[in-house]
């Protein structure tokens, strides 16, 4: 065997020692190009295979090609094992627990103390069996006045400083527009509850332009003034439970309901008389103009929210309600 030959198969083992105990791509690398590289040593010493005998030809490439071949093999292997790896570390690092809280502690929503008394409002006539209606706050004349037997001219109207957008359109200043749209539609028995925002121009520590109302009706045979002072004293009594009231019905006067009466409450400790409902027999006239057989007659009644949310958390002024400052909120 020629010293060449003797050369090359000697650096073929050298270079396959060294590739068989790397474990790294980094040297993998510096070995390919000390071997294989331009100016590699067995590139070199290939470049003078030329001058070998013929027949040492196909054993020197047998043997180098073998030990391309290993190299390459231990390449992709450990190419695919960095892979692996960098994959691995990645998934490690964006792995999310979502089962772990929040940062900023366990802040959890609360509901506003007129939603709250809403609600509370609404329960306790659903367990009387009245069904929730709706209806739009953007009226026109007919059911916010004229439905209500206030046609145009009519006094009462100027009971409420209405939010005209021209002759016959209007915000709602009451929810009696909600019930006086369900009489049209549906037949007695009728038990419903209508109930949100309404507005009049009107803005001090009792009033704001836009307040709510929950406002109920019930039409059935032989309704009387007595099942409205009962209904209205349950509810009352539920509604401010384990709180001292006290409550009278006084004669007042609204264009679509006859009698018609206010009711205040008094609260101890508190000695003033407080108007919380307004209520009556509904008229005549507009049971006459629905065509509602005259066996039926009925009752409604209508409440502000704002003010039974004050009188049940002792919130002296209106205006801290809308100011939705989170330290006041948080109080309830
Ligand atoms: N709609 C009246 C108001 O807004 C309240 C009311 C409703 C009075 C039903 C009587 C009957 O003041």
């Amino acid at each position: 065997m020629s010293y060449e030959i003797r050369k090359i198969i000697k650096l073929v083992e050298e270079a396959n020692i060294k590739i068989n105990t790397t474990n790294n791509i980094n040297k993998l690398n510096e070995i390919r190009l000390q071997y294989f590289g331009n100016k590699g040593k067995l590139t070199l010493q290939l470049k003078n295979i030329s001058k070998l005998k013929s027949y040492d030809k196909p054993i020197i490439g047998e043997a180098i090609n073998k030990t391309k071949k290993n190299l390459y093999k231990k390449f992709n292997f450990h190419k695919n094992l960095l892979q692996k790896e960098r994959i691995k570390k990645k998934l490690a690092k964006e792995k999310i627990d979502v089962t772990l809280p929040g940062r900023g502690g366990q802040n959890i929503g609360n509901f506003h103390p007129i939603t709250r008394t809403l609600y509370r409002i609404k329960n306790l006539f659903f367990n009387l069996g009245y069904k929730l209606v709706d209806g739009p706050e953007i009226e026109d004349d007919f059911h916010n006045f004229e439905a209500l037997n206030m046609p145009r001219n009519h006094p009462a109207r100027a009971m409420h400083d209405t939010f005209y957008f021209n002759e016959n359109y209007m915000l709602r200043s009451h929810t009696s527009s909600i019930l006086i749209r369900i009489m049209e539609k549906k037949n007695p028995p009728l038990s419903i509850i209508g109930a949100g925002k309404v507005y009049r121009c009107d803005a001090d520590i009792n009033h704001s332009p836009m307040f709510h109302q929950v406002e109920g009706l019930l039409v059935d045979e032989c309704v009387s003034f007595s099942d409205l002072k009962g209904t209205i004293e349950i509810f009352i009594n539920c509604f401010f439970e384990g709180q001292k009231i006290e409550v009278r019905f006084r004669p007042s006067y609204f264009p679509f309901t006859e009698p018609s009466a206010e009711v205040d409450i008094r609260m101890k400790p508190y000695s003033d008389w407080l108007e919380v409902i307004g209520c009556g027999m509904i008229h005549p006239k507009i049971l006459k103009r629905l065509k509602i057989n005259t066996k039926y007659s009925g009752f409604a009644f209508g409440m502000g929210v704002e003010r039974l949310t004050m009188l049940r958390y002792g919130v002296k002024d209106l205006r801290t309600l809308f100011k939705n400052d989170i330290r006041i909120l948080r109080q309830f």
